[in-house]
This record gives structure tokens, C-alpha cells and sequence, in this order.
């Protein structure tokens, strides 16, 4: 019915009524298998007083949702039949809440949909992003994103790099890695990364000016990494754990620090390769696990800092695009396989 009188209305119909969404379907075991994420079309619900409805543009691909869809981690397990979680970027289509207007663009969980209801009052809130010319709005999923930022808190907080000391980042040329690598760089460290394939380990050494890189699907790795780090190893960046954590562990140097950021060889693999523990005592490590979301009061802070070193060249960065919501089980996939170079985005 029309609102004849001009009364404020509790709810309005949204002038787009389809939604599509990837539901979780089906725990995985091992890597997505076709209809563990069900793509099913949804009506977009009323919109209230403060709440606004956001198009999704971009969807980061991470890790941790892997981890999302089998337990209860930082964040409780997403529930069978729940829009799957995802980080991405949208931008305000309609709005009846205060703190966004349309045409504005945020970034926060936005699920693995086409629309999102953005709520007055959410644990994790959105963040407005900046229209910056000749900036890409993807940069805000990578380097001034979440990823980026983990790398920002990981070096600066947990490995607190010194000039002159080795540094070894695992999974080093995706997202995470090859940002904090190239923050290794800035504070003087050498830097070495462990890579999947040789195109990026070329990229590593020859765009990002990373001192050596090593392929750990050679066969002769291992004495490829003890060349590389002559002097042993001051700070491990770790990214995958087992047998390349153990590895890195065995060329540390006595008190030397690993910054626990991840694990991937764990969240697919029940059983990945062996971490000898007893090496932390014998070489008197520092090892601190952390997560990017205890440092949510500071992203800016780190956005700022990154967005500097990006403008002064000092921070290079890739991106691998799929495009289309449909393709998001396999992009997740790729990261499991290591088909990304730097930041994995899907375009929906
Ligand atoms: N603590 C936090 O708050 C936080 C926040 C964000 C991310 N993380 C962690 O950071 C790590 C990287 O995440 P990201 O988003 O930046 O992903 P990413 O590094 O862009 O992509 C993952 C990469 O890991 C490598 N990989 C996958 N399985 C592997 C295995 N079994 N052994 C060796 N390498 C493997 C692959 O590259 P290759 O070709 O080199 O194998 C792949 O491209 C993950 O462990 C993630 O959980 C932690």
C-alpha cells in the first residue's frame, strides 16, 4: 500500500528482490567438493529503520574459511544451511541507517552473497572505505585489508624485526606473506620466503626484492634454504606449519622469535607433517600465535602506515581475480593448491 499521509514506515521493499547465496551444505573433508557450498537464491528481505542494503562487489578468499565450515575456532563453526562467511567489499544500494548513505562503500564480513543487510548494531561492524583516485578498491581486501594488516601487527608486534637479522616467511608470496616479507625488507632484515612454485620465487626475489626464495617442491630444499640463510634464522613468519615449519625451526638461531600466524597445511590435511617442539626448547624460541581481530581498535593506524609504503613504492602487491559467486568454492580451493599469487578476490 502507498504511505498517502508521509508517516515514517517501519519497513520498505527493496527495490532488488533476488539475492543469490552460497549456503554451507555439507561439512568438508579435505579440499570443497561440489554441493558442500549449495548456491541458492534468496528474496532480499525489508529493509528497517537502520539498516541499509549493500551490493557485493568483491569477496576476499581466505585461509580461515576452510577452518569456518569444519569447527569452531575464533568464531563459532558457520551452521549447516547459513550463508557462508566471507570478508568482502560492498557498496551501499539503499539505505534507512544512520551511519551509511548510498553509494558509500564498506568492507566487513558480507557473506558469500550478491546483497547484504547491514544491521545498526553488529559485533563486527563495517568500515567505510575511501574513494581514493587511481586506487583500486581491492587494495582494501589485500594490502590496506585484512591480510595486509595481519602482516602489519605480525612483524610489528609479534616478530619485531632488527636490521640485520634473518627473516623466513612461509606461504610467501600469497596475501599475507608477501606483505609481511616486504615489511621485513623495510625494517632492514634479510629476507627469505618459501614459495610453491618457481614463477613465485622470481617474483619474490625480482619484483619484491625479497634476498633469496625457495621452492619446497624441489627436492633439494631444505639444503636450498640452509644456503639461504647462512647465518641461521632470527625470525620465522610462519604461515603453514609442519614439515616446512620444522624445517625453519631446525635453522634457528638461540632465541630467535616465530610469529604464529597460520597453518594451512593443517586445515584440509588431518595429519600434516611432524613439528619437532622439542627444538623450541633447545634453542630457547620465542613462539606467539595472534590474530589480526585482537588488533580492531588499530586498523587504521595500519592502513595508514601500509597506504604510505604503497605510495613511496615500497610495498608491491598482486592479485588473482576469479570472477563470478559460482566460482568461490574453487577460488577457495586455490588456495589450497596454491593457485594465488598475492591477494585471492572473487568478483561477484
Ligand atoms: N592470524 C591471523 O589473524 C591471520 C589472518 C589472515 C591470514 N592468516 C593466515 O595466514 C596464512 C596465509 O593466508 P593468506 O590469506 O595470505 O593466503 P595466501 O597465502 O594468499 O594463500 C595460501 C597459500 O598458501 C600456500 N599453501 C597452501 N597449502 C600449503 C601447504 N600444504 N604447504 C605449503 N604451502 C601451502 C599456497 O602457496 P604455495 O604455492 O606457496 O604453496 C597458497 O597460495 C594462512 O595460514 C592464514 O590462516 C592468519
Amino acid at each position: 500500500m502507498e504511505n498517502f499521509f508521509d508517516f515514517p514506515l517501519t519497513a520498505s521493499k527493496p527495490m532488488i528482490t533476488a539475492n543469490h547465496q552460497l549456503r554451507l551444505q555439507t561439512r568438508p573433508k579435505g579440499l570443497l567438493a561440489p554441493g558442500d557450498l549449495q548456491l541458492v537464491e534468496s528474496p532480499v528481505p525489508e529493509l528497517h529503520d537502520g539498516q541499509a542494503l549493500a551490493k557485493v562487489k568483491y569477496l576476499s578468499i581466505d585461509p580461515t574459511m576452510r577452518v569456518w565450515m569444519a569447527v569452531d575456532s575464533y568464531l563459532p563453526a558457520v551452521g549447516i544451511g547459513e550463508v557462508m562467511r566471507a570478508g568482502g567489499l560492498a557498496e551501499i544500494v539503499e539505505s534507512r541507517h544512520a551511519q551509511f548513505k548510498k553509494g558509500d562503500k564498506i568492507v566487513g564480513l558480507t557473506g558469500l552473497q550478491e546483497y547484504v543487510v547491514i544491521e545498526s548494531e553488529s559485533k563486527l561492524p563495517f568500515q567505510k572505505v575511501p574513494s581514493i583516485p587511481f586506487v583500486s578498491d581491492t587494495l582494501f581486501l589485500g594490502v590496506l585489508g585484512m591480510t595486509g594488516i595481519t602482516a602489519y601487527f605480525g612483524m610489528t608486534e609479534i616478530a619485531k624485526p632488527k636490521k640485520g637479522e634473518t627473516l623466513v616467511v612461509s606461504a610467501a608470496a600469497g596475501a599475507t606473506g608477501s606483505v609481511a616479507g616486504q615489511i621485513g625488507r623495510i625494517h632492514g632484515c634479510r629476507v627469505v620466503g618459501i614459495a610453491g612454485t618457481d614463477d613465485k620465487c622470481a617474483w619474490l626475489t625480482d619484483e619484491l626484492g625479497f634476498d633469496a626464495a625457495i621452492n619446497y617442491k624441489h627436492a633439494d630444499w631444505k639444503e636450498k634454504l640452509a644456503a639461504a640463510t647462512p647465518n641461521g634464522i632470527d625470525i620465522d613468519y610462519e604461515n603453514v606449519g609442519g614439515e616446512i615449519m620444522d624445517a625453519v625451526l631446525n635453522r634457528m638461531n638461540l632465541h630467535g622469535r616465530v610469529a604464529l600466524c597460520g597453518l594451512i597445511s593443517a586445515y584440509t590435511n588431518e595429519t600434516p607433517g611432524p613439528v619437532n617442539l622439542g627444538l623450541i626448547i633447545v634453542k630457547r624460541l620465542k613462539v606467539e600465535g595472534f590474530l589480526v581481530l585482537d588488533y580492531a581498535s588499530r586498523f587504521t593506524e595500519a592502513a595508514m602506515e601500509l597506504g604510505k609504503w604503497k605510495m613511496m613504492g615500497k610495498l608491491k602487491d598482486r592479485q588473482t581475480v576469479v570472477e563470478g559467486l559460482e566460482k568461490a568454492p574453487d577460488a577457495i580451493n586455490m588456495l589450497f593448491t596454491g593457485g594465488n599469487t598475492g591477494k585471492l578476490i572473487v568478483k561477484v
